[in-house]
């Protein structure tokens, strides 16, 4: 963190003049013991919808419901005071119209006290985004791989071919246009990454989109060891919690089965007094 002590926490408009200046860090967080650890080293912190598979163990993002990111999405910002907490919009929870999208996000930011919404999707939601923005809601865009539309695209690297570069490049402009203060750009090749980065006014976010890009966000769970079997290539593994747990777990269950624990330190003992009392002696 800067040496100055931030009594306040990175607007979305702080996040926007980051472009050009210092790379922006960015991690999922889920619950409020994970914020509470991340908000001091992050600039932003994610409520993604990841966690229907990082937490829920579904298979797809598409099961998760608007009353889940509001519960998440109260647990972080009620445990971060530094970091721009953004919350994305569930599948289904804003697709049907600007108006569906508003109420969604609005009930978001209401009940969470989040500084504004996630959604995926490029031209096609460009008009949402437009109507979001004008009406006071700061938008992430997503565009690249967009997990929500898995069914129909599957989880495929973007931008290979020079159709479907034009189509990630038509999205992140038409995203950038109608008003999002940043931009997610997910696994994406390196050359278009790069150029969008050069191209666009706002900051762009990377996963799986290189270092060419403003900034970077993963999932904290990937970067810590606790992710599934699957951990994405594109995610640095900074940590192995998975293999800790893994040892504390049996070493907890054998103290138990050997009466090991609890020990004396984590009982609570009766004052003199009362132990003679209990013990049926008469005190004094
Ligand atoms: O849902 C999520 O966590 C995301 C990020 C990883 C970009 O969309």
């Amino acid at each position: 963190m800067s040496e100055i002590t931030r009594i306040r926490r990175l607007t979305p408009r702080e996040i926007t003049a980051r472009k050009g200046a210092e790379p922006i860090v960015c991690l999922t967080a889920y619950t409020a013991p994970i914020a509470r650890r991340l908000d001091a080293e992050v600039d932003l912190l994610l409520v993604g919808d990841s966690l229907g598979m990082v937490l829920y163990g579904f298979d797809t993002t598409v099961g998760v419901t608007v009353d889940m990111m509001v519960a998440h999405g109260r647990a972080v910002v009620r445990a971060s005071s530094h970091a721009c907490v953004i919350i994305d919009l569930p599948f289904g929870s804003y697709e049907e119209s600007p108006e569906a999208a508003f109420r969604t996000a609005a009930r978001v930011m209401a009940e969470t006290g989040a500084s504004g919404v996630k959604l995926e999707g490029g031209v096609e939601m460009a008009p949402t985004v437009h109507f979001l923005t004008r009406r006071g809601i700061p938008v992430l865009g997503h565009v690249g791989l967009m997990p929500q539309a898995v069914n129909a695209t599957g989880f495929r690297v973007q931008g290979k071919s020079a159709e479907e570069a034009a189509k990630v490049r038509a999205d992140a402009q038409a995203i950038t246009e109608a008003g999002a203060f940043a931009l997610v750009i997910e696994n994406t090749v390196e050359p278009l990454a790069r150029a969008l980065t050069k191209e666009l006014a706002i900051p762009t976010i990377g996963i799986g989109a290189s270092a060419a890009c403003d900034g970077q966000i993963l999932v904290t769970e990937d970067i810590l060891g606790l992710g599934g079997a699957m951990v994405p290539r594109f995610a640095k593994s900074y940590a192995a919690l998975g293999g800790a747990i893994d040892e504390a777990v049996p070493a907890y269950a054998d103290d138990v089965r050997a009466r090991h624990f609890p020990g004396p330190e984590h009982v609570y003992p009766l004052a003199p007094v009362e132990a003679l009392k209990a013990d049926g002696r008469r005190a004094g």
